[in-house]
C-alpha cells in the first residue's frame, strides 16, 4: 500500500506520463489502483476515461484542500495503491498532498538537469516534512531521458544527485513516442495496437522497470518503507541497486 504524489512546479516535466505509467502498470499488476487528478486541465482524468481498466482503476479528479485527506482515508481501506498526479502550481493543494503522501517523485527532465522546478518541491517537501516533525520519502525521477543518452551521461547526473543527497529512481523514463501515444489514441500500452506506434514493446518494458523500480523504492524489498529501514540504523539509499538502463 503506497500514496505515490509526482510533484514539480516545472511544467512539462513528465508528472502526468509518470502517473499513468504507474497506474497502468499497477492494475496489470491486478493491484487495485487510485489515480487522483489534482491539474485542472485534467489530463490524467482523460487518459483514465479513455483506458478502460473497469474496477481496476479509481479515478478521482474533484481532489481539493479540502477534501484530499478524506478520500485519502476511504481509498486507503479499498485500494492497493493511490498515485496523485499534481499540477505545476505552487499551491496549498500541493504542499498538503505531499504532506499525506508516503513517496513523492519529481521528475527531473533527463540529462538537461532542468532543475529549477526540482528544487522548489524539493525544498516545499523538507518544510512540509520540518512542520510536521517527519521525514517525507522523495526521489527523483530523470524522466524524458533520450534513449541515445549514454549511460555514463545518466551516471554522472545521478552522482550530482547523491552528492546533494537526493534519492534518485533506478530506472529513468525514456523519451519514447509511445508514452505521448497512449494520450492522443487513449487506452493504455497494452491495449495500443503493435505497429501503430514505435518500440511498443521498448516502451512496455520501460514502464514495467520503472513501476519495479519506484515500489522497491517505496516499500523496499524487505517490506519495510525506505524511512522504517533508515531509523532501524540502515544508511539510507545504500541498499539501492545499481540504475538499470534500457537498451536504446
Ligand atoms: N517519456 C516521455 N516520452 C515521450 N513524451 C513524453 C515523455 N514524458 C513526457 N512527454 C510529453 O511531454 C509533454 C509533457 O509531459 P507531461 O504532461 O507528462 O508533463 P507534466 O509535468 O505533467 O506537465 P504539466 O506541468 O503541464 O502538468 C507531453 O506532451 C507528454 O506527452
Ligand atoms: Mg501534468
Amino acid at each position: 500500500m503506497a500514496v505515490i504524489s509526482v510533484a514539480n512546479a516545472k511544467g512539462g516535466s513528465g508528472k502526468t506520463t509518470a502517473a499513468v505509467l504507474l497506474a497502468t502498470e499497477f492494475v496489470q499488476r491486478g493491484a487495485r489502483t487510485a489515480l487522483l487528478d489534482c491539474d485542472d486541465l485534467k489530463l490524467a482524468a482523460g487518459w483514465a476515461r479513455s483506458a478502460r481498466l473497469g474496477e481496476g482503476l479509481t479515478l478521482v479528479d474533484t481532489v481539493a484542500v479540502s477534501n484530499l485527506a478524506g478520500y485519502l482515508k476511504a481509498l486507503r481501506a479499498t485500494h492497493q495503491h493511490i498515485v496523485i498526479d499534481l499540477s505545476g502550481a505552487r499551491d496549498a493543494l500541493v504542499a498538503f498532498a505531499v504532506g499525506l503522501s508516503d513517496l513523492v517523485l519529481v521528475p527531473v527532465q533527463g540529462c538537461a538537469m532542468d532543475s529549477r522546478g526540482a528544487a522548489h518541491v524539493l525544498e516545499l517537501i523538507d518544510l512540509v516534512g520540518a512542520n510536521s516533525h517527519r521525514t517525507i520519502n522523495r526521489a527523483v525521477v530523470l524522466s524524458r531521458v533520450n534513449p541515445l543518452v549514454t549511460t555514463r551521461a545518466l551516471r554522472s547526473v545521478k552522482a550530482l544527485l547523491d552528492g546533494a543527497k537526493i534519492p534518485v529512481i533506478d530506472t529513468p523514463v525514456i523519451e519514447r513516442a509511445a508514452f505521448r501515444d497512449m494520450f492522443e489514441t487513449g487506452g493504455t500500452l497494452y491495449s495500443i495496437a503493435a505497429g501503430r506506434t514505435s518500440n511498443l514493446d521498448k516502451a512496455i518494458l520501460n514502464m514495467q522497470a520503472f513501476a519495479d523500480a519506484v515500489l522497491r523504492f517505496a516499500v523496499g524489498n524487505d517490506g519495510r518503507k525506505p524511512l522504517a529501514r533508515a531509523q532501524a540504523g540502515a544508511v539510507a539509499g545504500a541498499t539501492q541497486p545499481a540504475m538499470a538502463f534500457p537498451a536504446p
